[in-house]
């Protein structure tokens, strides 16, 4: 597989990890799942981003989401290094680590990108929906840290706009105004959104979040 875009499905895989051999799908079962990859154990940048996703797992656990680390370092190397994570960054990972020594994952998911380097992978995120397709995908460097902020951000409008005709803009957050899709006309949007809402166009129709 090259590399994966938007609505594609995840590609499905069973891997060792720090808790024991995984099978994707079920792991993740009917719920959300997020894939991040990382260059390399035992590196500073690393160590930070693994330790602040251990704090995250309840948040990602209300949402009903699942998540797993991966890079191309085997199990032991894994191993010996979760114990540092939770020395320095005071939290233990409570989430697998998949061990990809023979890039089968990082290979599927594309997180290889050569002209950076072809032998670790990149700071990869998916995100994979209930439906097993692909809903977010972001790159980063080596030397630039993830906001994983960001991605609780992004599964909240993922979770609130699979179900209703709306979208969120710039910087929302949870509980703020959202946006009625233009595909849904006046006519309908006054059964659909009963709150009411302000036309500051006719294409940009503002209104209180719906399930709120
Ligand atoms: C890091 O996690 O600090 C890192 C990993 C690979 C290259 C550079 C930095």
């Amino acid at each position: 597989m090259g590399y994966l875009r938007l609505g594609d499905d995840a590609p499905d895989f069973t891997a060792e990890t720090t808790e024991g051999k995984i099978n994707l799908y079920e792991y993740l079962g009917n719920g959300w799942g997020i894939l991040f990859s990382h260059p390399k154990d035992f590196t500073p940048v690393c160590t930070t981003e693994l330790g602040y996703m251990a704090g995250l797992k309840d948040e990602f656990a209300t949402r009903n989401t699942k998540i797993l680390a991966v890079s191309v370092d085997p199990l032991d190397s894994h191993e010996r290094w979760l114990a540092d994570i939770e020395e320095t960054q005071g939290r233990a990972v409570n989430y697998p680590v998949i061990a990809d020594p023979d890039k089968t994952v990082a290979d599927l998911y594309g997180m290889i990108h050569p002209n950076a380097s072809d032998t670790a992978t990149v700071r990869s995120v998916f995100v994979i929906g209930p439906d097993k397709k692909v809903k977010l995908t972001i790159t980063y460097p080596a030397s630039t840290g993830r906001n994983f902020d960001e991605i609780l951000r992004v599964l909240d409008s993922l979770q609130l706009t699979a179900g209703y005709q709306v979208a969120t803009p710039v910087n929302w957050k949870e509980g703020e105004d959202v946006i009625i899709v233009p595909a849904v006309s006046d006519e309908d949007a006054k059964a659909k959104f009963p709150k009411g809402w302000k036309a500051l166009k006719p294409y940009l129709r503002v209104t209180p979040q719906p399930n709120r």
